[in-house]
C-alpha cells in the first residue's frame, strides 16, 4: 500500500482516510477553519504555494471538486493547470501514466487526480518522483478523502462533539467513494453511530466490515439522527441496471418534505452533489432551511486549501 505519511508523520499523499490518525484529520480541519472567516467567501490569497505547480488531472467529469481544487489553488498563489483528460491526448491512444509523467516534465508539484479505477490515484503516487504529491479528488467508488474532510468540517461546525453524533447515509452506499470515506472518517472522529438506508442492490456488499447499521426503511433509519446525508445514484458504476423506478425510489427513500417528517427538527441534510431534483432529494429540502449543501461547498475550497497547504508547504522548489 502507498504510503500518505512520510517518516515525520506528515501527510506526503492524500489518497484515502483509512488508516489517517484521527489526529491529522482534525488538524486539517483546524487548518481548513482558520481560513474561514465568520461569514463572506473563504479567505483572499494568501502566498503558501507561490511557486509551487498544481496540476488538476481529471480522466473523469467533475463539477464542484475540480472548480473548487483550482480556487483552492489560486487563493495559495499556486500556478495552477487544468487537464480535462478526454479532451487531451487520451483520445489519441497515450496511457494515463505517460500523460502523468509528461505534466510531470513541466514541473508539476502536486498531482490532483480523478480517474474512473479504483486504486488509479494509488497507482499514480507509487510513480510520481520524490517531492510530488498526489491527490485522490475520486477514484471509482473507493475513496474521496478531501470530500469527506470537508463534509466533517461541516458537520463539525454546527455539531461540534462527534462522540454523540448519529449520522444517517440515505441512498447508493454501495457505489459511492463519498461513502466510504465519509464512514472512514466517522469512525475516526468518534461518531457514537452510522447508518446506511437502502434499498438492498445499493447497500454495500458487506456493511458489518464497515461498521454500520442498516435499514430498509427511511422513516426507521431517520429517527433519532443528527446529520442525514443523501447520495445520487450512481448508474455509471453500476454492473446491472437497477430495478427502481425514479418515482420509486423517490417515494421510499427521497428526502422531501412528506418524508422527512421523521427528521429531527435540528438535523442537518447534506449532499455531495450532483443532485437529481426530485430523485434523491427534492429542490425545496436541498436548498431549505435545515440544508448546508451549499456550505459544503464553500467548505470544500478551506479544506483542499489545508491539504494543499500541509501537503505542499515548505517542500516545494520555490
Ligand atoms: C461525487 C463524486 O464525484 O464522487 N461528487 C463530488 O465529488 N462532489 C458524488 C457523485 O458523483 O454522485
Amino acid at each position: 500500500m502507498t504510503r500518505q505519511l512520510d517518516d515525520d508523520g506528515r501527510l506526503r499523499h492524500l489518497l484515502t482516510i483509512a488508516g489517517l490518525p484521527a489526529a491529522l484529520l482534525t488538524e486539517i480541519l483546524d487548518t481548513a477553519e482558520s481560513f474561514l472567516p465568520e461569514t463572506g467567501p473563504p479567505v483572499k490569497k494568501v502566498p503558501l504555494l507561490r511557486g509551487a505547480t498544481v496540476v488538476n488531472l481529471f480522466f473523469e467529469a467533475s463539477t464542484r471538486t475540480r472548480t473548487t481544487f483550482e480556487l483552492a489553488a489560486k487563493r495559495l498563489s499556486a500556478d495552477v493547470l487544468n487537464m480535462q483528460v478526454e479532451h487531451s491526448s487520451k483520445t489519441k491512444g497515450e496511457h494515463d501514466l505517460d500523460t502523468l509523467f509528461t505534466l510531470q516534465a513541466m514541473g508539476a508539484d502536486v498531482f490532483v487526480v480523478r480517474h474512473p479505477d479504483n486504486g488509479a490515484a494509488a497507482g499514480f503516487a507509487e510513480q510520481v518522483a520524490p517531492g510530488v504529491a498526489v491527490l485522490n479528488a475520486g477514484d471509482g467508488s473507493h475513496a474521496h478523502p478531501t470530500q469527506a474532510l470537508l463534509d466533517m468540517l461541516t458537520i463539525r461546525r454546527h455539531k461540534p462533539d462527534f462522540s454523540g453524533l448519529t449520522v444517517a447515509i440515505v441512498g447508493d452506499v454501495r457505489h459511492s467513494r463519498v461513502a466510504h470515506s465519509d464512514i472512514d472518517a466517522l469512525h475516526a472522529l468518534g461518531a457514537r453511530e452510522i447508518r446506511v438506508i437502502a434499498p438492498p442492490p445499493l447497500m454495500p456488499a458487506e456493511p458489518g466490515n464497515l461498521g454500520v447499521r442498516t435499514h430498509d426503511r427511511l422513516a426507521e433509519g431517520l429517527a433519532g439522527v443528527d446529520v442525514v446525508i443523501a447520495l445520487r445514484i450512481q448508474h455509471e458504476r453500476m454492473q446491472r441496471t437497477l430495478d427502481i423506478t425514479p418515482e420509486d425510489y423517490r417515494r421510499d427513500f427521497g428526502l422531501t418534505a412528506e418524508n422527512l417528517q421523521a427528521l429531527p427538527a435540528d438535523a442537518l441534510i447534506m449532499h455531495p452533489g450532483p443532485i437529481n431534483r426530485g430523485v434523491e432529494i427534492d429542490a425545496d429540502i436541498a436548498y431549505g432551511p435545515r440544508s448546508v449543501i451549499l456550505e459544503q461547498v464553500r467548505n470544500g475550497i478551506a479544506v483542499r486549501m489545508a491539504v494543499m497547504a500541509m501537503i505542499a508547504g515548505g517542500r516545494h522548489r520555490v
